[in-house]
This record gives C-alpha cells, sequence and structure tokens, in this order.
C-alpha cells in the first residue's frame, strides 16, 4: 500500500515508525521518509546496526532450532515485525515441517502486510494484538485455532521488550504469558542492554534513545539482572542470558555486527 493510501486508513506515516525503522536496516521496502531518516541517525550512531539486526535474526534461527530440537511444534512470535527473508515459521519448518506459528504485532501496516504474505501458509497465521494484553492473545480465536495451549508452546519475544516501558509493568505481563504455558514451554528473549559510560564511551545507547524518542515507540534498554529477570520461574537454557552473539554460536558462521548490543537467552518452564 502507498503512504497516501495508508494516511487516508488514518495510518500515521510521518512519525518514526519501529518496525519500519527496523524493515529499512534489515533492507526492506516497506518503509518511508520519516522512517529512513530515523534509521540514518542509528546508522551515524552505530554504522555496523544492520549488522546487529542481522544477529538478532541469526539469534532467532538459533534459539527456535534448539527449541525445535527439543520437541516443540508450535510458536508464538510476539512483536514479530514485518515479514523478512527468513521468518520463523521457515527456521522451523524448515526441520519440522507441521510445525505451527502465529505472528503477533501490534503495528496495523505490520500484520496487515504480515496477514498478507502469509496468507498461503495453512499452519502459519498473522494476529494483530498487543503483547502486553497476554489474555487477550492467548485467547484470540485465530491463536487457539492453531495452537493448543495445553501443550508446550514457544514464545519468542525478539528485540521488542525494550519498547514496554517499566510503567507498562514488562514483569507482570511476562509472568502472566508463564503462567499460562505448559510446563515444558519455552521463552526466547533479545533485549537492547544498557550500558555504563565505560562500556559504552561513545554514547551509542544514549544516542538510540534520543532516536527512538520521537518514534511511535520508545526504548528502553535493561541491565543484565533485569534482562535476566524475564525468565523468572523459567530454567535457563545454557549458557544463560548472554551478548547474543554468545549464544551457541553456530561453528564457522562470524557475527556480523558487534559484540556488545542485545543481550539474549532461553528459558524452558520447568515440569511441575
Ligand atoms: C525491532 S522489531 C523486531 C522484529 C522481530 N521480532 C525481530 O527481532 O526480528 C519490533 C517489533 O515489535 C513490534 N511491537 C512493539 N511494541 C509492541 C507491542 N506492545 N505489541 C506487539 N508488538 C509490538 C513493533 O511493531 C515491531 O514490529
Amino acid at each position: 500500500m502507498t503512504e497516501q493510501g495508508l494516511a487516508a486508513r488514518g495510518i500515521d506515516t510521518t512519525t518514526p515508525n519501529v518496525a519500519r525503522i527496523y524493515d529499512y536496516l534489515l533492507g526492506g521496502k516497506d518503509n518511508f521518509a520519516a522512517d529512513r531518516a530515523a534509521a540514518q541517525q542509528l546508522i551515524a550512531a552505530t554504522p555496523d546496526i544492520a549488522g546487529i539486526l542481522r544477529d538478532n535474526r541469526a539469534f532467532i534461527g538459533r534459539a527456535v532450532r534448539h527449541v525445535v530440537q527439543a520437541g516443540i511444534r508450535q510458536f508464538l512470535d510476539l512483536g514479530a515485525g514485518l515479514p523478512t527473508q527468513f521468518n520463523v515459521h521457515e527456521m522451523v519448518q524448515q526441520v519440522a515441517p507441521e510445525a505451527r506459528v502465529v505472528y503477533v504485532d501490534n503495528d496495523p501496516v505490520v500484520w496487515t502486510h504480515g496477514q498478507a504474505l502469509l496468507a498461503r501458509g495453512d499452519r502459519v497465521a498473522y494476529v494483530g494484538a498487543d503483547l502486553r494484553k497476554p489474555a487477550d492473545i492467548l485467547q484470540h480465536p485465530t491463536v487457539t485455532g492453531l495452537l493448543d495451549l495445553t501443550q508446550p508452546v514457544a514464545v519468542v519475544c525478539a528485540a521488542v521488550l525494550h519498547f514496554v516501558p517499566d510503567q507498562d509493568e514488562p514483569y507482570r505481563i511476562a509472568a502472566e504469558y508463564r503462567d499460562r504455558m505448559a510446563p515444558g514451554s519455552f521463552l526466547a528473549i533479545s533485549h537492547g542492554a544498557s550500558a555504563t559510560a565505560e562500556e559504552d564511551p561513545t554514547g551509542v545507547v544514549d544516542a538510540f534513545t534520543n532516536v527512538y524518542r520521537r518514534a511511535s515507540a520508545q526504548l528502553h534498554v535493561r541491565s543484565l539482572p533485569e534482562i535476566r529477570r524475564f525468565f523468572d520461574g523459567f530454567d535457563l537454557v545454557d549458557p544463560g542470558v548472554v551478548w547474543m552473539n554468545e549464544w551457541r554460536p553456530d561453528p564457522g558462521i562470524p557475527p556480523s555486527g558487534q559484540a556488545t548490543s542485545l543481550r539474549a537467552g532461553v528459558g524452558r518452564k520447568p515440569d511441575d
């Protein structure tokens, strides 16, 4: 849909949008001038930002592969973003063709595109909803139609919880998902990391935070203990919450971006 078409439907294309900034940085076409201008500011702060985002996608791939190998066949990808070249359903169905995936995003442009692009698959669906409302998502007919939530599921929250501010109670939200997930379920998270002045002497994190201050959602990076707290009630899969490139790296595949950007981990909800 064109920018004019979206504007006619009341969709704001003049405020930089977190999904479309991400799309631009990953080389996508679903973005507008305001998104590209914000993305350029991020590139100015960290020239290898696109590499970092590719590393994030690579972490998602390693995490879901691990989870598929653990026997999980149903996935809920929260804050899934615009479909990219290698989406979660492609990652998991490559190994387990029968696996089912529901994508969730609260951005109308994202899920309209998502629904159109994924319309052909019968084991994949895209739902427009806000991850801050776990009950709405977990009772959504599309979710319950495709996923059996009495059985273990993998919830993926990649590069999205840092758009949920503390006042929206992200830990209560995470706990609500956990409590509604069957034992043996998995949670995979990647999350923007805060840094001390020594760790980030050029102020990249502040520069990023400033760019997102004017965007559709603001950036709230968190410390290692804060990110680990999302896994309360889960057993962390080795090596725990680490820099995302250190989470079970594939031998022989070098990371694209800098070593310290997002932290990541995978947890398993213990058996009763
Ligand atoms: C940076 S992108 C990450 C996309 C994908 N998860 C990845 O890691 O490649 C963040 C996505 O989260 C979505 N998002 C932000 N806040 C959300 C919320 N409260 N509920 C659902 N989606 C949200 C945005 O619209 C955007 O598509």
